[in-house]
């Protein structure tokens, strides 16, 4: 049995870290365990331009612990007036490491999304030229599409015609929930990849909605069927390089989430790689699990791996059921079975 794991230092490749109090009470949580993060851009307003970019940049480096050197790889949220030119720029200084597509309304602070995909034609093509990939939110917001369908019929009428329209264009395909999109990724042989959450690998939709409703459980793209969960375990365990971890810890202050229209958003940074541990043990592939958190994702931006190394130990880890902010406190995710891992 193994009793210590050594692997590269993990990297987020999907961090919401919000902004002000809840960016200081945060952003430890992942900086104790990850050296870089792609950051999500939906604040309230969006990272659009690059000096959003670079103003919320330098927010994040003023709120790292003392001795940390995290780096935040920064993203900007593309809407249907982002200026192909701001982009090639934030690209060619070194700000920014890719842009963010969410469709208008698919999630939360997407307002500011794109409906009309014609008008982003030219930044995408732009972005194909100097090989600034594009993370994907893929579910649509058609009303009449069932929720549990949205991400499957993303890929087919959004998606794929847009990958069509613009070659070369290397894409994420992000927080995957099914069995189709793990498919839909292998399809390609290059320049498309996904990254899967901690929390998908352990819920499914029962484990949100049997014998109560469950507020913490609730994300989106929303826990599908058990076999989508199992289907997402047998990728991130596989080794294959296509796929890698995006945590989307995305923390909401409880009295947002325990709502009658309660915000979506699990809050993993604490416990993922405890979490992952546990999974990769379960399925064999102990051995994989560095290829998952810490070599797949730099290989697809073209990052080198880092060069510090984290270790894993079996002992049972000392995670805080919640974590207080200003906003109030913030439920951790609980995979519902004890860990028998800890980060050492
Ligand atoms: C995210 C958030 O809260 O910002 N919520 C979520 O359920 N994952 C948005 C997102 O990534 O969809
Ligand atoms: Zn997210």
């Amino acid at each position: 049995m193994t009793h210590r794991l050594t692997i590269r230092t993990p990297d987020d490749w999907h961090l919401h870290l919000r902004d002000g109090a809840m960016l200081r009470a945060v952003l430890p949580h992942s900086t104790a365990h990850f050296a870089r993060a792609i950051i999500m851009p939906n604040l309230v307003p969006p990272v659009v331009t690059s000096t959003d970019a670079t103003a919320y940049r330098d927010r994040i480096l003023a709120a790292r612990p003392e001795g940390s050197d995290f780096t935040p790889l920064m993203t900007l949220y593309l809407t249907e007036n982002t200026d192909p030119a701001d982009v090639a720029a934030a690209h060619a200084s070194g700000l920014i490491t890719a842009v963010k597509l969410y469709p208008a309304g698919a999630t939360t602070n997407s307002a500011s999304g794109v409906a009309d995909f014609a008008r982003v034609q030219p930044v995408l093509e732009r972005m194909a030229e100097i090989g600034l990939p594009l993370c994907v939110h893929g579910e649509v917001t058609d009303p009449d599409i069932d929720i549990f369908d949205r991400e499957a019929v993303f890929i087919d009428r959004v998606l794929d015609p847009l990958r069509a329209r613009v070659p070369g264009l290397h894409v994420v395909m992000e927080h995957i929930t099914t069995a189709r999109a793990a498919d839909y990724v292998r399809s390609a042989p290059t320049g498309l990849a996904a990254t899967i959450t901690t929390h998908h690998l352990v819920i499914n939709r029962n484990h949100i909605l049997v014998g109560g409703i469950r507020p913490h459980y609730y994300c989106l793209p929303v826990a599908k069927r058990e076999e989508h969960r199992l289907a997402l375990r047998a990728a991130a365990t596989s080794g294959d390089a296509r796929f890698f971890l995006g945590t989307d810890s995305a923390p909401h202050a409880d009295p947002a989430k325990l709502q009658p229209c309660g915000c979506a958003g699990c809050f993993t940074a604490p416990n993922t790689l405890p979490i992952l541990a546990h999974v990769f043990e379960a399925e064999g592939a102990l051995d994989r699990l560095e290829a998952f958190t810490s070599l797949n994702g730099p290989a697809f931006y073209g990052l080198p791996p880092n060069d510090t190394h984290l270790t894993l130990e079996r002992t049972a880890p000392d995670i805080p059921a919640q974590v207080e902010t200003d906003d109030g406190p913030v439920t951790v995710f609980d995979p519902g079975y004890p860990l028998n891992w800890r980060v050492a």
